[in-house]
């Protein structure tokens, strides 16, 4: 046996983690020398707290929470709009905008068995998730005759599947210089008792650590480097399930610009007061966003003097940062949540159980947990039929049949322009 088991075992016996070894004998000798650099991997200390914070609740009663401004695109004068796209356009035609697309979940509510961004939207249109954003980034470089480099997170998971996805399809038209894909983080899945899980290969069982793992991976990957050498400022961040995201913005960055703020976002009228979003709003003075499940009924309620919901503009996973915001958010690791899934494993017996109801503990960083590191943000309110159209759920609300239909409307509407 070399060092470095003997490390791992002993680190092991140290946390009280030695089924992870169950399987070892079994596995290939690729495999064994794997599961002891994950083993080496893991910071059991991190885990240990994570664990024991799994229980308790954030108190949003200590903090003291009132509605975020924010203006409406649709309301701007024309003269302002004017002024806002000018700015960001300057912007965009210098080479300063970027984008990048989050595409390292496991999407699993939608349940397709490929990156969620290969999943084909709607039966007639024949369009993934990816080519549809790729149009987008597309149609922008020409319309402002500007580079706009696009970065693209993936998992340890997916990395491969997304890569080849693009390779096969000739990187939808678009200069394969101008595509950089990069990793993020992942942590071990734990059981109720605190204990690591292992998979089906006997290798330990790990997840994706949340949307909000994107700063340290930026970080980490040398992406944010990347961007300063290109000279590049603003960096719009959404997800990869958003069919409509307006990834190039000329009126956000104006906005964000005007208002001298060093992040932006854009937000849609929450349905009902009961839809469930998470809304922006500030906490302590700083920007944030409450989630459904933390707002009382009474806030959730309240209207203003127009008739309008305080707390309505909903976040929709579409943010614009400063380059300086992002390293100044990564220097700091952002606090993870916890959800109960389902989950297989193999068990200290060496069995492998396939649980019906959820069994262990996935822990994720939040994008939104960055925003109260920010002095201020400027909020955007867009149209939801013209720049949400989310793909989450197989069927009903927000799923590829109600992403189609909205991405169809959009397409007959830009044809009548
Ligand atoms: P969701 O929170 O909707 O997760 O992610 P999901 O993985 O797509 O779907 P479920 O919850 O498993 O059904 C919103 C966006 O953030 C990305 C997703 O790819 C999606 O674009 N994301 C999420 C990541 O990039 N990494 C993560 O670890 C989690």
């Amino acid at each position: 046996m070399d060092i470095n088991y003997d490390n791992a075992k002993q680190i092991l016996k140290k946390y009280n983690q030695e089924h992870l070894l169950i399987c070892y004998d079994k596995l290939s000798t690729e495999e064994k020398e794997e599961l002891i650099k994950q083993i080496l991997n893991i910071n059991f200390e991190q885990i240990l707290e994570l664990y024991e914070k799994t229980k308790q609740k954030i108190n949003f009663k200590d903090s003291k929470i009132e509605p975020i401004s924010y203006i409406d695109k649709s309301k701007l004068e024309t003269k302002q709009k004017e002024e806002l796209e000018e700015q960001g356009i300057q912007i965009i035609k210098q080479g300063k905008y970027a984008v990048v697309t989050m595409a390292g979940g496991q999407g699993t509510r939608l349940g397709h068995k490929a990156p969620k961004g290969t999943f084909e939207i709607g039966k007639d249109i024949h369009k993934s998730l990816f080519e549809a954003l790729s149009d987008t980034i597309k149609e922008a470089q020409n319309k402002y005759k500007a580079n706009i480099p696009w970065y693209i997170m993936t998992s340890r998971e997916n990395n491969i599947d997304t890569v080849n996805f693009f390779e096969e399809h000739n990187y939808f038209g678009i200069n394969k210089q101008d595509i950089k894909f990069f990793i993020q983080g992942q942590l071990p899945m734990i059981g109720t008792d605190g204990k690591i899980l292992l998979n089906d290969k006997g290798m330990i069982k790990e997840a994706a650590d949340g949307h909000g793992g994107i700063f340290e991976a930026m970080s980490k990957s040398g992406i944010l480097e990347d961007m300063k050498q290109k000279g590049i400022e603003w960096i719009f961040i959404a997800g990869v399930d958003n069919v409509l995201a307006g990834m190039v913005d000329p009126i956000l960055a104006g906005l964000a610009i005007k208002r001298k703020c060093l992040a932006a976002g854009k937000s849609v009228v929450k349905n009902d007061p009961k839809e469930k979003v998470g809304v922006f709003c500030k906490k302590n003075n700083k920007p944030n966003v409450i989630e459904y499940t933390e707002i009382t009924n009474e806030m959730a309620e309240a209207i203003d003097q127009n008739g309008e919901l305080l707390y309505g503009e909903s976040h929709i996973l579409c943010n614009l940062f400063n380059i300086k915001a992002l390293e100044q958010i990564a220097k700091n690791k952002l606090p993870y949540h916890s959800a109960f899934k389902k989950a297989k494993y193999i068990n200290e017996e060496g069995k492998l159980i396939e649980p019906t109801e959820p069994n262990a503990y996935k822990y994720e960083a939040f994008i939104f947990d960055a925003f109260e590191r920010l002095e201020d943000m400027a909020i955007m309110r867009v149209k939801r039929e013209e720049e949400f159209a989310p793909v989450k759920n197989a069927d009903g609300v927000d799923s590829p049949e109600t992403a189609t239909k909205l991405y169809i409307k959009y397409l007959e509407n830009k044809k009548n322009k």
